[in-house]
């Protein structure tokens, strides 16, 4: 194997990082207790075709985030889509270094706060088994209504990861978040 150059790799691992550097990093000072608790999903960008519903299916997703014992979360997702309003409870495991949480075996590879005031945030999620992967980015919101300053910032992270034409803004009906209320 040929060494490359070193400008050439430089550029190479500038170009690879762009992407990281570009994210807001707060979940790396996160109070996951504060995080904690009942949520609306307002908003929901994918690239996988599957996961984004259609347009008559669209629905307020919820979600559920309960730290568990130490390092560990369980997170429920309440999603309307083509077999209709469905929960599923995930257990995740922090990552020893970073601030991400996974269940490999679930398929979840990462879940991460990017940004939040603990009453609206944008969680990061990344999906799939090796080889195949997804992004999935979420609008979470306290109410069941958005601010424009945090549909703002969750229209920048996509544009961010390349998500701008993959977003459904899920219109307020609370029939399915409801169903996960604690
Ligand atoms: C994290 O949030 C919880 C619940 O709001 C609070 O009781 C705790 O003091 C916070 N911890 C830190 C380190 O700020």
């Amino acid at each position: 194997m040929r060494l490359l150059p070193v400008p050439v790799l430089a550029l190479v691992l500038a170009v690879g990082s762009q992407e990281q550097e570009l994210l807001p990093r707060e979940s790396h000072s996160l109070n996951w207790s504060k995080f904690s608790g009942f949520w609306y999903i307002l908003a929901i960008a994918s690239d996988a075709r599957g996961l984004l519903p259609g347009r008559d299916k669209r629905k307020l997703g919820a979600s559920v985030v309960k730290v568990h014992t130490t390092g560990q979360l369980k997170v429920v997702l309440a999603f309307n889509g083509a077999r209709g309003c469905q929960a599923h409870s995930l257990m995740l495991r922090k990552d020893r270094k970073k601030a991400v949480f996974r269940n490999t075996l679930k398929g979840v590879r990462g879940f991460r706060v990017l940004s939040t005031d603990y009453h609206e945030g944008v969680v990061d999620m990344r999906l799939g088994r090796a080889g195949q992967t997804a992004k999935m980015l979420l609008l979470f919101s306290r109410q069941s209504t958005s601010s424009f300053l945090s549909m703002k910032k969750f229209m920048d992270i996509c544009e961010t990861l390349k998500l701008t034409n993959r977003v459904a803004v899920l219109p307020k009906d609370a029939s399915c978040a409801h169903t996960v209320l604690p």
